[in-house]
């Protein structure tokens, strides 16, 4: 039907005929000759119609926006002082000389070109709309490139795509189980895989050396910027390597994606950090290292003040006292400390002290502030060092349980850096390390894994695990990228015991472990070669590479944020036939029509 794309028409192609198949950009006429602007997946051309092709023109008078045309032309270079340089086919145009419908279309919703206005919500019930504007194309472009550098790097390096089951046993990585009931087992369920985990752990045991999948993962979570219910991870697994080996490997395949698809050179290799120094200077696990802004310790420092408001945590083992400077920032307003007081308390932080160092050279004179009544020189001299503050700062404070200051200064280094500009330019990867094997939960009485409770401890020593769970570190690792956890794995349990110590710690018996993981425990007992892996998480990656704001802007068919399909209108009501085929009766009757709309606001 066509012998060219419509975007690939250019001055190499003046004198020929072309055949074209797209849609109607834009339809104008311009007093007896009709301008459309023709589209497909490669670009846009003009053709112009004139009334002396009789039949082409009647046919092109009643173009619309959206209409899908046939057209036949020759192409010619445009009249001088016409070139449009924003196309790559701007120098040339094609003369019509057929012009056929091959469907009609109603008026779109929508203008479909970049920078729209349309609200996410009509965005995706016209998905099929939405995507084809050149943005969204251009990010499903790069996502399918991506995916392909990534098979090609991984096969060139050993490793088999191998398909895992989606029906299957729960994978506990920290979420709820998307459950599918079984109706040939009346009363069971079958639940979507949250990851590959252990059935890539169990190819290890089969032999398979190197596994790799990109695989869709089920989580029933709360949605976020960056989740999704329904998510893709390039899932990686390899044996008889270290976290070394597989480190550097990993971060080699990153190196190669950036440098191909965007033509950017990230470092080499990668810096490394261990969970309590990011921890420590940004208060995240998963430090944005484009923002200059660092926590600054004072526990120590806070222990013996008469404010109890900071000595009380800072004598707290549990307890953190921590300073963020802010560079020029004595400028502020009192409402927008207010304002970030109010920040901080929306994450948990229960005031935000300030001290405005108006002029560092007069001692405590050159100090505005409503605590420093309450600190001795020497404390506000070392306050001074520690954050190395200079005349015109601002010096913040956070004082609570350690969870609190890192959660709320963290977030707060977050903030000041966007709203006052300093968020540098450019690529920040970073290889987070040693990070906890458990974190206890304190409502729960008991301890959870912070990876998974397949990753492996760094002493494979089930006595020291016993004795002191708290101070156990893990062999797990985590990709950040620019602030965002992009891929995160681990060296896993390859014996028997420990993984039963491990499930034992966590407060799973060996009941709950046979019934959930016997197959593994008993897969271990039969020679499990040492293991480790990794999972990228493929929708944050292109979010990041296109600069895109949300996940949902990188997924061609994306769920809102209360985990429906506005296109579809999934989830449905299902059928009384096929409940009574489940042996499913609700406890309440589900509300009838689709799912509830406005669901996307952040
Ligand atoms: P983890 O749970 O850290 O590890 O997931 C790996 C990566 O997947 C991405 N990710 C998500 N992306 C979008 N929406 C979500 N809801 C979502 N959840 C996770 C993140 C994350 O870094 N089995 C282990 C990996 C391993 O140990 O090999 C796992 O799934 O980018
Ligand atoms: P108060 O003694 O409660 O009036 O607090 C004096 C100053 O300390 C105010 O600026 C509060 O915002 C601040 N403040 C109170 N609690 C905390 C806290 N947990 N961490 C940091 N600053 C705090």
């Amino acid at each position: 039907m066509r012998s060219h794309y419509c975007g690939q028409i250019d001055e190499s192609l003046v004198g020929h005929s072309v055949d074209l198949c797209g849609w109607a950009n834009r339809c104008r006429d311009h007093g007896g000759v009709i301008f459309i602007d023709l589209r497909d997946r490669e670009g846009i051309v003009q053709v112009v119609v004139d009334p002396e092709s009789p039949s082409a023109f009647q046919i092109a008078l009643r173009a619309r926006s959206e209409y899908v045309l046939r057209i036949q032309g020759v192409v010619r270079r445009r009249p001088p002082g016409t070139e449009n340089s924003h196309l790559f086919s701007g120098a040339v145009e094609v003369a019509g000389t057929s012009v056929e419908v091959l469907n009609r279309s109603e008026p779109p919703p929508f203008a479909i070109e970049d920078g729209t206005e349309a609200n996410e919500e009509v965005r995706l019930r016209y998905r099929y709309l939405d995507l084809r504007r050149p943005e969204m194309l251009r990010r499903v472009r790069m996502r399918a490139e991506v995916a392909r550098l990534v098979r090609n790097f991984l096969d060139s390096h050993g490793f088999l795509d191998i398909e895992t089951p989606f029906l299957t046993k729960t994978t506990p990585e920290g979420a709820r189980d998307y459950l599918v009931p079984s109706r040939t087992h009346a009363g069971h369920c079958f639940a979507l895989p949250q990851s590959p985990q252990l059935f890539k752990q169990l190819l290890m045991m089969s032999g398979m050396d190197r596994y790799y999948q990109i695989v869709r993962c089920f989580r029933d979570e709360d949605l976020r910027a960056d989740r999704q219910p329904e998510f893709t991870q390039i899932d990686i697994e390899t044996s008889f390597m270290d976290e070394n080996g597989i480190m550097e490997m990993m971060e080699s395949m990153v190196r190669e994606l950036f440098s191909r698809v965007l033509g950017v050179a990230l470092p080499n290799p990668f810096p490394r950090m261990t969970y309590a120094e990011a921890v420590h200077r940004f208060g995240s696990d998963r430090p944005d290292l484009r923002n200059p802004l660092e926590l600054v310790e004072l526990s120590d420092l806070m222990s013996e003040v008469e404010f109890k408001v900071f000595s009380d945590p800072a004598r707290d083992p549990g307890g953190r006292v921590a300073a963020l400077r802010l560079p020029g920032g004595n400028d502020l307003p009192r409402s927008a400390i207010d304002a970030y007081q109010q920040f901080v308390a929306s994450r948990g932080g229960k005031g935000l002290a300030y001290i405005k160092v108006n002029d560092i050279t007069r001692g405590r004179a050159g100090l505005q502030s409503p605590i420093i009544k309450f600190l001795s020189d020497e404390v506000l001299v070392e306050v001074l060092n520690r954050t190395g503050a200079e005349t015109g700062d601002v010096i913040f404070f956070g004082a609570d349980r350690a969870s609190v200051v890192n959660e709320s200064l963290g977030a707060l280094r977050l903030k000041l850096g966007e709203d006052r500009g300093l968020v540098l330019r450019g690529w920040r990867p970073l290889w987070v390390v040693d990070f906890p094997m458990f974190e206890y939960d304190e409502p729960a009485r008991r301890w959870m894994a912070l990876h998974h409770p397949f990753t492996a401890p760094r002493v494979d020593d089930t006595d020291a695990l016993r004795a002191a769970p708290g101070a156990a570190l893990s062999r797990a690792y985590d990709l950040v990228l620019n602030g965002t956890e992009v891929g995160g794995g681990s060296i896993r349990i390859h014996r028997p015991e420990l993984q039963q110590a491990v499930f034992e710690l966590l407060g799973i018996g060996a009941e709950e472990a046979e019934e959930k993981f016997g197959f593994l425990l008993k897969a271990l007992g039969y020679g499990a070669p040492p293991h480790g892996g990794i999972a990228f998480g493929l929708d944050r990656l292109i979010m990041l590479m296109t600069g895109s704001a949300s996940i949902r802007d990188v997924i061609a068919f994306p769920k809102t944020q209360t985990a429906a399909c506005l296109l579809t209108g999934a989830p449905a009501v299902a059928s009384k036939e096929q409940l009574r085929e489940l042996g499913i009766r609700y406890a309440q009757s589900a509300s009838q029509g689709g799912p509830a709309a406005s669901t996307t606001a952040r």
